[in-house]
């Protein structure tokens, strides 16, 4: 952790769309909730020609259509932290008039004291030339700090080249790489249930698991990003960041503080125990015209408006090649324009290992099941373990035993407390310097690494997506994927 809290906030692609429907609408929130410095400037920069107040403008706009009304505070106030100045970031030119405007908007505070955290989240391929134009202005020194967006490359030797170029420029402990599902509150709660538990950790091993399922789905499609989509699908868009993290979390030996070092090293761990998966253990599919709650969808080609090998579904079943771990399968899947918007971990484990109701007269389907742990991520944050009881009678007919859910609805449980955008606890670690919730680079390797060797797997072997319904679960080859095993994805 480097000890200073940024006062000035520098927004590289301050007009794009994560900074409208995400960025924006989170600073707002934390300033409305008294939690921002009180001195933080926020200079929106992007290759737009407008004017400061044009961009006020569109920040407004930006907080009406995307941040609920009883959550925007004093916009006024917000808005006034606002400043905008025009930049081509491809051409060396205009970063001094940056690094002036950034100067100016310190409001006075000694550069000794005050600090700069800078957000880029523009496309990759203007982050050199970005890192260039900052190192030439003098915005790299020791109290800055640079976050990074997604995605970050396209396989390990692209993303090693960003890398390489942002390393030239910061040292590892001020470089913040975004994965936003670290930012959701269901996802940290992985590690408190984890962790604060005594329960769990015993029996978290490959001796009581039987395996374990992550999916998540989305009902959206292309949602207009048809070139960045196109070029990336499912495998490098979800599966490379936002689902290894989740798997890295669940797999994790407990890690001796909550800290940026001891939470990521152990993470890495399990991201290089992941073994290279077989072009057979994998699935890939491609959403064709459906209908999504009711409503008729067009296929991806319709919507890309031509043919493409681009998979919008993939599932895969994963090996962490470690002792506690072993021969635990974890089945992956992930895909657009499925029938729910849903992410969530289930934990199956075990049956008992012995029966003791097995000399009894059960009544049919009456019988014992395995107790699974249902962790709901979004947008249902329910922890469920489904436990075996006994349904109330005299048991003439037999003993009758039902699993039964014993759950925890978070939002019920914590109801006083304000649900977040995963961006707002982001920015909020970002300028006061706290990387725990940040990617490091070993980890965003070893997890290309993984991506990259089924990518090769998919080439040597010729895979191509099926093609799968849109409001499907995923072309047919998912079911058996697992099925083989003798799992049902949970539905
Ligand atoms: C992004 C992907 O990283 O995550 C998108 O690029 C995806 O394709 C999004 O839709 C999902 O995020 P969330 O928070 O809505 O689950």
């Amino acid at each position: 952790m480097t000890e200073f809290a940024a006062d000035r906030l520098l927004l590289f692609g301050a007009t794009g769309d994560l900074s409208r429907r995400k960025l924006l609408p989170s600073l707002c929130a934390l300033d409305a909730d008294g939690l921002l410095p009180e001195n933080l400037a926020i200079i929106g920069t992007a290759r737009s020609e407008i004017d400061e107040s044009e961009f006020r403008d569109m920040a407004r706009a930006a907080l009406e259509e995307f941040l609920p009304a009883e959550r925007r505070g004093d916009m006024a106030r917000f808005l006034a932290r606002l400043s905008y100045q025009q930049l081509d970031a491809s051409s060396i030119d205009g970063f001094d008039a940056l690094a002036q405007k950034v100067a100016e908007a310190g409001r006075g505070a000694d550069d000794a004291e005050g600090g700069l955290a800078i957000f880029l989240s523009t496309a990759p391929s203007l982050f050199g030339p970005t890192i260039a134009g900052l190192k030439h202005a003098g915005l790299t020194g020791e109290r800055v700090r640079m976050c990074l967006e997604k995605p970050l490359g396209t396989d390990l030797a692209t993303s090693a080249e960003i890398n390489d170029a942002v390393a030239d420029a910061f040292p590892e402990n001020r470089i913040f790489r975004i994965d936003h599902y670290l930012g959701k509150e269901t996802v940290q709660n992985l590690l408190a249930l984890r962790f604060a538990n005594i329960l769990f950790e015993p029996i978290w091993n490959s001796n009581v698991i039987e395996h374990v399922q992550i999916t998540v789905a989305e009902t959206v499609g292309l949602e207009g990003r048809v070139t960045f989509y196109d070029d990336a699908g499912a495998l490098r868009d979800m599966v490379q960041n936002h689902m290894l993290q989740l798997l890295a979390l669940v797999a994790m030996e407990p890690p001796t503080s909550f800290d940026a070092t001891a939470v990521r090293d152990e993470k890495v761990k399990v991201l290089r125990a992941l073994r290279p998966a077989l072009a057979s253990e994998t699935v890939t599919g491609q959403y064709r015209a459906g209908a999504i709650l009711g409503q008729a969808v067009p296929g991806y080609d319709e919507e890309l408006g031509k043919p493409s090998t681009t998979e919008t579904f993939t599932a895969i079943k994963a090996h962490v090649d470690n002792w506690r771990w072993k021969g635990v399968p974890f089945y992956l899947r992930t895909g657009k324009r499925l029938p729910e918007r849903v992410t969530e971990i289930l934990v199956q484990f075990r049956c008992v290992p012995h029966s003791i109701f097995e000399g009894q007269k059960l009544q049919t389907g009456a019988g014992l099941m395995p107790n699974k742990l249902l962790i709901g991520i979004q947008p249902e944050e329910d922890i469920t373990l489904s436990l075996m009881g006994k349904v109330p009678g005299l048991d003439e007919n037999g003993v009758r035993l039902r699993e039964v859910p014993l759950q925890i609805a978070m939002p019920d449980a914590f109801a006083e407390h304000q649900r977040r955008i995963a961006y707002e606890r982001l920015l909020l670690d970002l300028i006061k310097g706290d990387q725990t919730l940040f990617v490091r680079r070993d980890e965003v390797e070893a997890q290309w690494q993984w991506i990259d060797a089924i990518r090769a797997e998919w080439d040597a072997k010729g895979v191509t997506p099926k093609t799968y319904t849109a409001g499907s679960w995923g072309p047919s080859a998912a079911i058996a994927l697992t099925e083989r095993d003798g799992v049902s994805w949970h539905e």
